[in-house]
């Protein structure tokens, strides 16, 4: 992904973000069940219907560009991604594969259909048809396109990007099935958005549009996410210090711009605040935290089909939802600089809380700064 064309692309969100007279598009709270659960399963079985035409099943062969930067991105990876091959091993079910590897007819997916992941057939063919957003004449180059506008919905993402906890019934340990706990929760916390009501769609920020050599514009498969500079662009941290009788009085604002929680999607991840007194010799016995996560715990409920079953559930989300800004202060000790950083994590199990440095799995310093005591 060409990180200048990624700029552009925020500069785009960010000026609608910044419309004074908040535009007030309707949302469909329902469509990642109406759209998504109609495109895609979660459950134990292969997505079915999606087998390319043999004549068009090498969709790279034509669409080169868009091939290449869905190769890099983690749909292209879903399977393969060694983070999820982790955590897969630690519990493999074989629900896994309905978002991870959904062409896989086997339970223990190989070849291509592990390969390739969220291939492209995933997402644009049904019934031996290729979709695509919009209606187009037939290119004599290529093939028939059905329209579907489902594509260009949030919805759709929906289908894989929001979910429960599939629970673990107590009578016949092996069959799960999705409980009423949410996991991942990344379009209602979209659908609840100001962003979403600005009709700031998940393609606006995941699929910004690329053009080159002046021909026809195509939307970026490389799907931006957290490692991208994306996330740089869209949370903001601001510091400010001040002596005080007591010692010093530092405040933070962080605000979060995406278009829904931050932190989003799996639970592995957290983000973590750390600031401490420079040049002072118990600057780390200093230090102070604030964690951005979700904490889960255990949860049981009862089916009239399975009986008895257990699962988890949030009992705490102190993350940024969407265009939220969160004050924080604290009192340090008198000093005459603060140092501070924000880290973006993704941890090894589940619970984020665990607070030692050299625990997350992946680290990144979103923003770091030093400011001087006013
Ligand atoms: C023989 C070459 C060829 C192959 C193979 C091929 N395509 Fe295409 N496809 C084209 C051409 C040419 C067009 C029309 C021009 C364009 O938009 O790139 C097109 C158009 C499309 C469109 C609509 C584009 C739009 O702008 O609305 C979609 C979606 C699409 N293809 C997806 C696929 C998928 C998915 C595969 C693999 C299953 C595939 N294509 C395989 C040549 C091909
Ligand atoms: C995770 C789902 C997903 C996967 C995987 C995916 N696409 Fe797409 N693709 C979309 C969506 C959604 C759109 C329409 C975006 C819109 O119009 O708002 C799209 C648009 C397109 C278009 C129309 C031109 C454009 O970019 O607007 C083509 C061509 C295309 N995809 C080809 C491919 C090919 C080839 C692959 C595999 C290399 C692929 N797609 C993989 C979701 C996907
Ligand atoms: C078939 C299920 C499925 C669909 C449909 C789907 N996703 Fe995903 N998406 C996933 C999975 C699974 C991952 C994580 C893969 C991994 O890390 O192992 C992912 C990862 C991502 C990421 C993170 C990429 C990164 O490199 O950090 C973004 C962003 C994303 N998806 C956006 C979208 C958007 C936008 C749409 C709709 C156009 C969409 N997804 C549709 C399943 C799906
Ligand atoms: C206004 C822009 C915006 C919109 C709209 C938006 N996102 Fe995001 N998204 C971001 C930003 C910025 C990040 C990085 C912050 C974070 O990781 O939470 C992100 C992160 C993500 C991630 C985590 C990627 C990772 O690497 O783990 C996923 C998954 C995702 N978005 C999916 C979606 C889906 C699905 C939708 C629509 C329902 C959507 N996003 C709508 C801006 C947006
Ligand atoms: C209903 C769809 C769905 C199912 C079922 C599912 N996942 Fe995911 N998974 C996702 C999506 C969407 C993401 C991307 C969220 C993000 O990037 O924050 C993801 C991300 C992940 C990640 C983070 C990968 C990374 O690189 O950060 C791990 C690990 C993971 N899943 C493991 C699993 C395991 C193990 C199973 C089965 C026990 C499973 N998932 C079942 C949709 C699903």
């Amino acid at each position: 992904m060409n990180p200048a064309l990624h700029r552009i692309a925020w500069t785009v969100v960010a000026a609608r973000l910044a419309a004074p007279a908040a535009a007030d598009e309707p949302v469909d709270r329902d469509a990642w069940q109406t759209i998504g659960r109609a495109w895609f399963r979660a459950g134990d079985g292969p997505l079915r219907g999606a087998e390319p035409p043999a004549e068009y099943a090498d969709c790279g062969r034509c669409h080169a560009r868009i091939a290449a930067e869905w190769r890099g991105s983690l749909h292209g990876n879903a399977w393969s991604d060694p983070l999820f091959q982790v955590s897969y091993r630690r519990e493999p079910e074989p629900f896994c594969r309905s978002c991870h590897a959904p062409l896989s007819p086997e339970r223990e997916p190989s070849g291509a259909a592990a390969r390739d992941g969220i291939s492209c057939a995933v997402c644009h063919v049904r019934g031996g048809e290729i979709y695509g957003s919009r209606a187009r004449a037939r290119d004599p180059a290529g093939h028939a396109v059905q329209a579907s506008k489902d594509l260009a919905n949030p919805g759709f993402c929906g289908g894989c990007h929001q979910f429960g906890f599939f629970v673990l019934p107590e009578r016949r340990g092996v069959a799960r099935f999705e409980g009423p706990y949410v996991q991942q929760a990344t379009f209602a916390e979209w659908a609840d958005s100001r962003q979403a009501k600005l009709g700031l769609r998940c393609h606006d920020c995941h699929m910004p549009p690329q053009r080159a050599d002046g021909g026809e514009p195509w939307r970026s498969h490389a799907f931006p996410g957290a490692d991208s500079d994306l996330l740089l662009q869209a949370v903001q941290v601001q510091a400010q210090a001040h002596a005080t009788a007591e010692g010093t009085q530092v405040e933070f604002t962080v605000t979060n711009r995406a278009g829904h929680a931050y932190p989003t999607g799996d639970l592995f991840r957290r983000a973590l605040l750390e600031v401490r007194p420079t040049g002072t010799p118990n600057g780390d016995a200093e230090l102070r935290q604030y964690l951005f996560t979700r904490v889960f715990i255990r949860a049981t409920g009862a089916s009239p089909t399975h009986g008895p079953w257990t699962s988890n559930r949030i009992a705490d989300d102190t993350r940024l939802q969407a265009g939220e800004t969160r004050r924080l202060t604290w009192l340090l000790p008198r000093t005459e600089r603060i140092q501070w950083v924000l880290w973006d994590d993704k941890m090894p199990t589940p619970d984020p809380r665990q607070t030692a440095p050299s625990s997350p799995t992946r680290r990144r310093a979103l923003a770091r700064g030093e400011i001087a005591v006013q």
